[in-house]
């Protein structure tokens, strides 16, 4: 057989994906996890590991390059008389050695779908078939299961004795480096009648020595539920003194195996299980499950519940359901069945971050479970338009997180709502961290028309940090718990729309000599992180500007459609809404400096507790003017016309206070995030978008990584910036496609009707990353795509909300606007089916909706209008056009139980 990679592809409308040589690519890894907390990595050999935390791994933690470096596999041997063992799982040394050959002598074959893996390996010298597949049952349990089915290909009988190896882990991901052999002496291993169990005496980690409840297990059965015949649990014995895992004593020997009841005690382990030799007749075929997990608990009967093949299929079948009922909340149709299969794969993206935060994927090797305030934020805009019936609670819970000085908890709990004083102490403000939340609130207004979310109460995370981390409440010693308190030291609330105007007002006030905001600790690029004294985001600013712009008209909305004429807020607040309280020149930055540390001396310790009533309309109006007065700056001190004579957006000041982008003896500096915030909140204008598309073509697009780098290569490590310069130019957050900021460029640009050049930016992310060749990725959106074209960080990415949110929205144009339903396609010729038709599913207001549009003379993007709309076949008045707004009443006398179905002809 012939090598070669023609990349995945999906063999139904489901997502279910095939991939030929899998093992040829050596940085693959699948997600396995269900609700219950397991998380796992898998790879076409079947490296990763399988864990429920940081502190609870089963197998070894691993990171990307330990995937194939490392021999520790879930392996499965077969061990034929006469002939050298074969490992199912392709993991001896002539099968790597196959691997690199043109004309290899095993055909193996991934196939994939939601949430399951399977690999098929044939081996026609041996006459031996294997297919395994892996998933975690979508049950309350925290268990991985895995069947091995071998088929005798062959016209003879094969005699086999087969065995499942799995080394065990067992404790906290730190003891990889710490201790790593002491703590082997606290394993306690016990085989039962079914499997290794290992339970060590202490878990041993930066918790203390703590007495262990855990134990870890792998068990295994043949498919009529019989017993494993014998056992290894100690590694040294299975792999002996001149093996290793890939070529272990136990199995080229033939060693037997110890019965049940057996103990180890004291060293690193492994779930070795022989099960009874077997005679394969010629076409027969023989399964095993095998199950494997963590377990809190002492009462869970593993082999009851999941130990046969029925149960297996059963548990497998649930799994597929429960996936495909989940992501069939929000699905698209278009021309490209592919593209349409590849979202399904975005639409995932958000759930498993939801499960695994920003850490347990092999990439993501510095996490040790939770995520950012950032993350968590805009993890929240795709869970609204996927699982919004969660997200009212989570919103308001998150708020909890705010200081009264605008900046909020960086250590995120797991529970929501859960804000924990930053343990390290390190005291570190992200600039950006308060734009998040206005934007996800607003998308979650649109969505829901619930203007009374503003107004429910909430309150304030406190520690000992105040001043934006400058300075230190030295009256605080957190024996009144993490929440702010009046002076009377009652536990004080405000409204979501104070928590709003805190986190965005006491921003617009922190400038530095540019009278742009500060970057403090780092924006939105994390690696900008070594500008704190003269750094500023411009970038961030636009973002700032557009927001308290827009919750100047959402304030308006209040009033006009909730009758709601003033609101009140804590009386310290009076001093931000300057226009009410005595108006200072916003060109003045010291005046804006003055001002701030003013409100951060009378919130220091706590507040007084007293609430003033303010005009909305006043609020409205001030807060206009600031917005108002951002734009301006930036429209009038920073733009940048090089010598080429491109123009674009300055983001940055360095922390020598110097511009930086724009022409330099080192080349020409342009950075992509400074162009997004100012397209998407109309700082550019729309001449400006034109040059400043042209500009990013010219600079930043290349095709070879998938689309816009985030930068231009500096030549410099720039250590008045950050980090990120130290990065080799081309990965990460230095000038790779970030898929993030590549997308919110494609948002931008569609948001603006730069239709053409918004499908541009997406189409070609997708381009690249169905190109297997090139970006060797299973179909998602990866975080960033490397120098080499390799995608990177699969899976968990903040870009995947992004990405659904601008197809939805943008794309098929189809969202909420205070509760009105809008439809606004942005769909191109190209992006219709051969019926002229393009569909989307996706959730309004707790009811399914589906859009259908019909194009039938198939016209472009700018040619077509809406000329007809049919909402659950009842025709709708509209004014022709490009945007139609079907408004709340509309819907509500409709009278719709279920599911919302809209035709919509486009003429
Ligand atoms: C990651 C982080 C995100 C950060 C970005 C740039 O992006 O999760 O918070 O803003 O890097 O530093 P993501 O993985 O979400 O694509």
């Amino acid at each position: 057989m012939v090598k070669k990679h023609t990349g995945w592809i999906f063999n139904n409308d489901n997502g279910e994906f095939s991939l030929d040589n899998p093992d040829c690519s050596n940085f693959l890894y699948f997600p396995l996890a269900n609700e219950a907390g397991i998380m796992s990595a898998i790879t076409p050999t079947l490296h990763g590991d399988i864990k429920t935390g940081q502190n609870n791994y089963l197998t070894a933690p691993v990171t990307s390059l330990d995937l194939n470096n490392t021999r520790s596999a879930m392996n499965f041997w077969v061990y034929t008389p006469n002939k050298a063992p074969w490992s199912l799982a392709g993991n001896s040394p002539r099968q790597i050695e196959d691997r690199m050959k043109e004309v290899r002598e095993e055909e193996v074959k991934l196939e994939a779908g939601f949430l399951y893996h399977k690999i098929i390996r044939k081996n026609n010298k041996l006459g031996l078939k294997s297919e395994i597949i892996n998933f975690v049952p979508v049950e309350n349990d925290k268990v991985e299961l895995m069947k091995v089915s071998i088929t005798n290909l062959s016209d003879e009988t094969i005699s086999l004795n087969p065995t499942a190896a799995i080394p065990i882990y067992a404790r906290s991901a730190d003891n990889i480096r710490d201790h790593r052999h002491v703590t082997s002496l606290l394993n306690r291993a016990e085989t039962t009648e079914y499997g290794v169990l290992v339970k060590p005496t202490l878990s041993f980690d930066e918790r203390g020595h703590k007495k262990n409840n855990v134990t870890y297990y792998v068990l295994g059965a043949e498919d009529n539920g019989e017993a494993p015949v014998g056992f290894l649990a100690d590694m040294e014995e299975y792999i002996g003194e001149s093996g290793n895992l890939e070529w272990p004593e136990a199995i080229v020997k033939n060693s037997l195996f110890k019965g049940k009841g057996q103990n180890t005690d004291g060293y690193e382990a492994i779930g070795a299980i022989r099960f009874n030799n077997i005679d394969l007749k010629k076409g027969e075929e023989k399964n095993y499950i095998l199950a494997f997990g963590v377990n809190f608990e002492t009462d869970l009967d593993i082999k009851e519940k999941y130990l046969n093949l029925d149960k297996f299929n059963n548990e497998l079948e649930k799994n597929k359901n429960y996936w495909g009922d989940k992501l069939s909340t929000l699905s698209f149709e278009s021309g490209d069945n592919s593209y349409d299969n590849w979202m399904k794969w975005v639409t995932l993206q958000p759930i498993l971050r939801r499960i695994y935060g920003c850490s347990f994927l092999p990439h993501h090797d510095y996490g040790r479970g939770g995520r950012g305030w950032r993350d968590l934020w805009q993890d929240l805009l795709a869970l609204l338009i996927m699982e919004p019936k969660q997200v009212r609670e989570l919103l308001l819970n998150n708020y909890s997180g705010v200081r009264i000085d605008g900046t909020n908890a960086t250590i995120i709990g797991s529970k929501p709502g859960e804000f924990l004083a930053d343990r390290n102490n390190i005291p570190r403000v992200w600039m950006d961290h308060g734009a998040w939340p206005f934007l996800t609130t607003k998308l979650y207004l649109d969505q829901s028309g619930d203007l009374d979310f503003l107004l429910e109460e909430q309150d304030y995370f406190k520690d000992g940090k105040v001043s934006r981390c400058l300075e230190t409440d030295e009256s605080f010693d957190g024996s009144l718990g993490n929440r702010l308190r009046d002076v009377n030291g009652n536990k004080y609330t405000g409204t979501i729309l104070e928590h709003i105007l805190v986190e965005n007002l006491s921003s617009f006030f922190n400038v530095g000599d540019h009278n742009n905001i500060k970057l403090e600790s780092a924006d939105w690029n994390d690696g900008l992180d070594m500008a704190s004294a003269k750094g500023e985001s411009v970038a961030f600013t636009a973002l700032y500007g557009s927001n308290i712009l827009d919750l100047s008209k959402i304030l308006l909305k209040l009033k006009q459609i909730k009758n709601i004429e003033s609101v009140y807020l804590a009386e310290e607040i009076i001093i931000l809404l300057d226009s009410i309280s005595g108006q200072i020149n916003y060109q003045d930055v010291a005046a804006k400096k003055d001002l701030l540390n003013k409100y951060y001396e009378k919130t220091k310790n706590s507040v007084s507790g007293v609430k003033i009533e303010i005009d909305i309309e006043e609020l409205a109006c001030d807060l206009s003017r600031k917005g108002q007065s951002i734009i301006e700056h930036i429209r009038e001190n920073e733009l940048v016309v090089n010598k080429e004579g491109y123009e674009w957006f300055n983001g940055y000041y360095d922390n020598n206070g110097k511009q930086v982008e724009g022409d330099n003896d080192l080349g020409t500096r342009m950075i992509l995030t400074s162009q997004v915030f100012t397209i998407m909140g109309g700082v550019a204008e729309d001449d400006q978008v034109k040059k400043i598309v042209s500009s990013c073509d010219k600079y930043l697009k290349d095709l070879k990584v998938g689309g816009y780098r985030l930068n231009t290569n500096f030549n410099e490590v720039k250590l008045d910036m950050g980090r990120l310069f130290g990065f080799a130019f081309g990965h990460k957050e230095n000038g790779a496609m970030f898929s993030h900021m590549a997308i919110m460029y494609g948002n931008a640009l569609y948001k603006r009707g730069f239709v053409k050049e918004g499908y541009e930016v997406i189409n070609s992310i997708y381009t690249h990353c169905s190109d297997f060749e090139k970006s060797r990725i299973y179909p998602g959106i990866p975080e960033y795509i490397n120098e080499k074209g390799r995608g990177m960080y699969n899976y968990l990415t903040g870009s995947a909300s992004w990405l659904l949110l601008t197809v939805l929205n943008e794309i098929y144009g189809v969202k909420g606007e205070l509760g009105d339903l809008i439809i606004e396609p942005k769909l191109l010729k190209q992006q219709f089916d051969k019926n002229k038709q393009a569909k989307v599913t996706s959730i309004f207001k707790g009811k399914n909706i589906k859009v259908s549009y019909k194009n039938e003379s198939l016209k472009d993007y700018g040619e077509y209008k809406i000329s007809k709309v049919l909402v659950n076949e009842k025709n709708i008045s509209i004014n022709q056009g490009e945007k139609v707004v079907i408004g709340k009443d509309v819907l509500e006398k409709l009278d719709i139980k279920d599911t919302i179905n809209i035709n919509v002809e486009l003429s």
